[in-house]
């Protein structure tokens, strides 16, 4: 069953261990394994790789409500390649790392334009697309087509890691190395499909990362960090680096007709080509504010920064083009997009999830002072 030739003279008895490995993964798969997930219905190369996108840093039961709206909007390559750029960020809102969004909407183009609207057939050809790694390349063709890649995404490192007590942190090139040299000894030769889906279950329910559940695991008879006692020290920890805090402090600008200023980000960086609030800085300079009330802050972390954003809510009681004059001129430093922004009938534009949470509290302290209005008068 093992595709790799297992040298005798290597003289180590990882591949001893590895060559039932997959036997009793595959065993445990069919016993225990997720088998009614979307993306398990129809399997096709795209429909495999839009989900493969969005499981990367996402579980499974968040993906799948996302997932279904995205297939139903866009069923083909085609349809996202034609897609506007709104909307497809509209259908990512709340997932968070959006460059994964850009770069399945530029890949379904390139596709369009490049390759006759076929999807490309092998590992090299997905990796050349825009967003797509190794691990994702192999997992798109073993599941879609049963092709033998191994993959190595977070959870199958933190198994193999486990499996074959390999110390070190995994984004260390010697670590990964090793790693990927496991991944490959281990893979089968069949039943490729299942035996990915298999190996990324294993590692999101029951080799996780604290508590693991080792008494319900297939492979505990084998593995190595068992054996030693020591589960927990594998896969080794990044070493600890501590991330700056930025601040910034966002205009929820509302007009008379109740509607708030948003403006589109600029495509490259943070939340690029989503929609946003004005930073307050840019506005206080070129509009008086009428009695600007500050809301508490909030702290939303990217991957290599905490922002502190501190709303500031203010309602105009100008002209709305006096408004817009001067989201133009915030416009003309970086980007040049404005809209006003209904809460109660919002267009399908892309909104970070901060923004969403803002606007939602806009509307709630709405409707509870419509409320309290309400009360008063009866
Ligand atoms: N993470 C990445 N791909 C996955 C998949 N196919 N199933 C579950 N988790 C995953």
């Amino acid at each position: 069953m093992l595709k790799k030739h297992i040298a005798q003279d290597s003289g180590n008895d990882q591949a001893a261990q590895a060559s039932n490995f997959a036997t009793r993964l595959l065993q445990w798969f069919d016993a225990h394994g997720r088998k009614d997930l979307p993306w398990q219905q129809n399997i096709n190369a795209y429909r495999v790789w839009v989900s493969e996108i969005m499981l990367q840093q996402t579980q499974v039961a968040t993906v799948i409500p996302y997932y279904r709206r995205f297939m139903q909007s866009f069923p083909t390559v085609a349809a996202l390649a034609a897609a506007a750029d709104d909307v497809v960020l509209h259908h990512w809102s709340g997932l968070g790392y959006y460059s994964r969004a850009r770069n399945l909407h530029a890949a379904a183009k390139i596709i369009a334009a490049d390759l006759e609207g076929k999807l490309p057939g092998d590992l090299e050809s997905w990796q050349a697309l825009p967003g797509i790694g190794r691990s994702t390349a192999a997992a798109i063709c073993s599941i879609s087509f049963e092709s033998t890649d191994a993959i190595l995404d977070g959870n199958v490192k933190r198994v193999l890691a486990r499996h074959f007590a390999v110390p070190g942190w995994p984004g260390h090139a010697s670590v990964s190395k090793k790693l990927w040299q496991l991944a490959e000894l281990c893979t089968p030769s069949q039943r490729n499909r299942d035996y990915s889906q298999a190996i990324m279950d294993l590692g999101a329910t029951l080799c996780v990362r604290s508590k693991p559940r080792c008494q319900d695991c297939p492979l505990a008879t084998s593995c190595e960090a068992k054996k030693q006692g020591n589960v927990a020290d594998f896969p080794g920890r990044k070493p600890k680096r501590t991330i700056p805090v930025r601040a910034t402090r966002l205009l929820m600008l509302e007009n008379s007709s109740g509607e708030l200023l948003l403006l589109k980000r600029p495509p490259a960086g943070i939340w690029g080509g989503l929609w946003s609030l004005p930073e307050h800085e840019t506005f206080a300079e070129n509009l008086p504010l009428h009695k600007p009330v500050e809301w508490p802050t909030l702290r939303h972390t990217f991957t290599h920064f905490h922002l502190d954003i501190t709303p500031v809510h203010c309602v105009l009681n100008e002209h709305r083009d006096m408004a817009a004059k001067c989201a133009a001129l915030q416009g003309s430093r970086e980007t040049t997009q404005t809209l006003w922004y209904d809460i109660d009938n919002p267009p399908d534009i892309g909104l970070p999830a901060p923004i969403s949470k803002l606007l939602a509290q806009v509307s709630n302290a709405r409707h509870s002072s419509n409320a309290d209005d309400q009360e008063v008068g009866t």
